[in-house]
């Protein structure tokens, strides 16, 4: 099989985007596919949610992933084994937002971190999963345009699905104007709660939009926060938590997806 790239993105803060990097990339690895999880957000959390340190990584990943042999060497030797079993990550850190203005400094192409994964293909991975930080740049941009398949997460907090049409629009353009070959996978329904009446509404309003590609829902869970403050995901936290099964649907979801 082909090396899947999957962006995971909204650029509203807090909507559960890291969280469902680390659920999906280890629901994937359980399942024997090997699987590397890419940071890129200077807020570094991919690694604390992963229980390991933040690093430069992803900065020397997005500043020399396209020089010579030797640097590329390099950033092999960037990847980290993250204690599981066919998952590995590249960590971030604050210096990824250097990384971001020296992109724009350079003018990048938007097919620029498309062509600096291909690097990681040639490595028999099933599965990239990249991370992106609540905003809307040049980074998010070439993160979506590198993505086979994007994800957006969205909280049914509130009555706003302003932000992901925001983001649908935009694939819209990627695709049209700058020919992407990606496709959504689908929209996640976050911090569902069957009480409020918010939350229904929203959903139902986003699939009304969305249709099909609503995929199935992940209810606001504390389970899920103190699995990433100990560094840990939902199948090491509480495997047998409604969490846990609401994110192996989604892997199933992912595993299906062409
Ligand atoms: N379904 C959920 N129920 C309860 N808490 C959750 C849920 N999903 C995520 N959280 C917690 O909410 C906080 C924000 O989640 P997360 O970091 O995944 O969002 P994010 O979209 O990546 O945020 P940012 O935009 O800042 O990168 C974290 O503390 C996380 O553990
Ligand atoms: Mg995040």
């Amino acid at each position: 099989m082909a090396t899947k790239i999957i962006t995971v993105a909204n650029q509203k803060g807090g909507v559960g985007k890291t969280t469902t990097v680390i659920n999906l990339c280890h629901g994937l690895s359980l399942q024997g596919k090997k699987v590397l999880a890419l940071d890129f957000d200077p807020q570094g959390n991919l690694a604390s949610a992963l229980g390991i340190k933040q690093e430069m990584g992803i900065y020397y990943l997005l500043t020399m992933g396209q020089n010579n042999k030797e640097e590329r060497q390099f950033i092999h030797q960037t990847v980290r084994t993250t204690g599981r079993k066919n998952l590995w990550t590249i960590p971030g850190n604050q210096d990824t937002r250097g990384a971001q203005i020296d992109m724009s400094t350079r003018e990048r192409p938007v097919s620029y971190i498309r062509q600096v994964l291909d690097i990681f293909m040639k490595n028999r991975l099933d599965y990239i999963f990249i991370d992106t930080s609540p905003s809307l740049g040049g980074l998010q941009e070439r993160a979506l345009w590198a993505a086979d398949l994007v994800i957006v997460p969205t909280a049914m907090e509130y009555l706003s699905n302003q932000g992901v049409i925001k983001l649908t629009e935009i694939l819209r353009v990627l695709h049209e104007k700058y020919r992407w070959n990606g496709k959504l996978l689908g929209i996640l329904p976050t911090f569902y709660d069957d009480t409020t009446r918010q939350s229904r509404d929203s959903l139902k309003h986003l699939r009304e939009a969305f249709g099909d590609l609503v995929l199935p829902i992940i209810h606001r869970a504390t389970v899920l926060r103190e699995a990433a403050a100990e560094g840990q995901s939902i199948y090491e936290h509480d495997p047998d938590s409604r969490a846990a099964e609401e994110h192996l649907r989604v892997v199933k979801a992912v595993l299906r997806a062409k």
